[in-house]
């Protein structure tokens, strides 16, 4: 995989969030039925990136056992999307414990991942792993790079082959990207997020302290469609010296963005994406930022096209 010029292997995605990745503390949480996974295959989409909330799921004392109807869990979601020929991303989201206190987490972090690639050895090239979701905080670049270290020397353990995403730290931001130290190994890609300009992206989103004063924030001038293409061109820069692929596996709006500026920012940063030879995955299939109604059982057509058409 550690090939220049190999573009967007994971091409165009979407990502299962608030699944089961969902958090205790309310919020909107997905269901995940198997029509979903259909949805997606019909409407075009290549991969779906399956957030898994694993710390929640396993002992907090060595060995660090995942609990096996969790795994059962998470292994009937892979087959379904491996099964209707869609890549499948599956990430350790939401260890937070991690990012308060990355050296009294560590070894568990490392003991889960040795146990969900041993879980899925032997399960095809579709399936991929992407180590940490957003590390930030205590968790530094210095800290994360040797701990991405180890956590790949887990996987390789029993699975050499398998193409790992590691991300960048800052909560996976592109700029963050030069930081990262990527272990040698043949079959590795990188991740970041896009979330640019935060104010727009995330106005109104109840997690996220002060935005409800972003209301109303719009989006479409030329010098910010120019910092979008500025800093994803940056981001692809970094991975062609690199020589890996990039994937964004995150990027998308709140809903409470207003339509137009809303899709046309959606459509602007995939087409860069595209013409960047970056893989992408929109945030989020059917919770918060949705392209997808369960009630209404229907895509919203304005967004769906902002990513798939041509
Ligand atoms: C990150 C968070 C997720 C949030 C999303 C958009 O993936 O883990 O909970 O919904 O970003 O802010």
């Amino acid at each position: 995989m550690r090939r220049s010029g190999v573009s967007a292997p994971l091409g165009r995605g979407v990502n299962f969030g608030n699944a089961l990745d969902a958090l205790p503390d309310g919020g909107r949480r997905l269901v995940l039925r198997d029509e979903y996974f259909d949805e997606v295959k019909a409407a075009g989409f290549d991969t779906v990136r399956l957030p898994v909330r694993w710390s929640e799921h396993a002992r907090q004392e060595p060995p660090f056992s995942i609990v096996p109807e969790f795994f059962a869990r998470v292994g009937r979601a892979v087959d379904q999307g491996v099964r209707r020929g869609l890549n499948v991303v599956v990430n350790v989201h939401h260890y937070h414990e991690i990012n308060r206190a990355p050296d009294d987490h560590a070894e568990r972090f490392v003991a889960l991942w040795r146990q969900i690639a041993a879980h899925f050895a032997g399960r095809g090239d579709r399936l991929y792993f992407e180590l940490l979701n957003e590390p930030r905080d205590a968790l530094d670049a210095g800290r994360w790079n040797v701990l991405a270290s180890r956590a790949l020397a887990a996987i390789r353990e029993s699975d050499p082959r398998r193409v790992v995403l590691v991300g960048s730290v800052a909560m996976n931001d592109v700029g963050a990207l030069p930081e990262l130290d990527l272990p040698a190994d043949e079959h590795l890609m990188a991740t970041a997020h896009y979330y640019a300009p935060f104010e727009f992206t995330h106005q109104g989103a109840p997690w996220v302290e002060g935005s409800a004063r972003w209301r109303g924030a719009e989006w479409g001038g030329d010098s910010e469609r120019e910092a979008v293409r500025r800093d994803l061109t940056r981001a692809a820069s970094w991975a062609r010296r690199k020589g890996v692929p990039l994937f964004i596996g995150e990027f998308g709006t709140y809903k409470e963005a207003d339509p137009a500026p809303r899709v046309e920012w959606t459509a602007f940063v995939r087409r860069e994406c595209e013409r960047l030879g970056i893989g992408w995955a929109y945030w989020d299939f059917a919770t918060d930022f949705g392209v997808y109604d369960c009630d209404s059982r229907a895509w919203r057509q304005d967004l769906l096209n902002a990513l798939l058409s041509r």
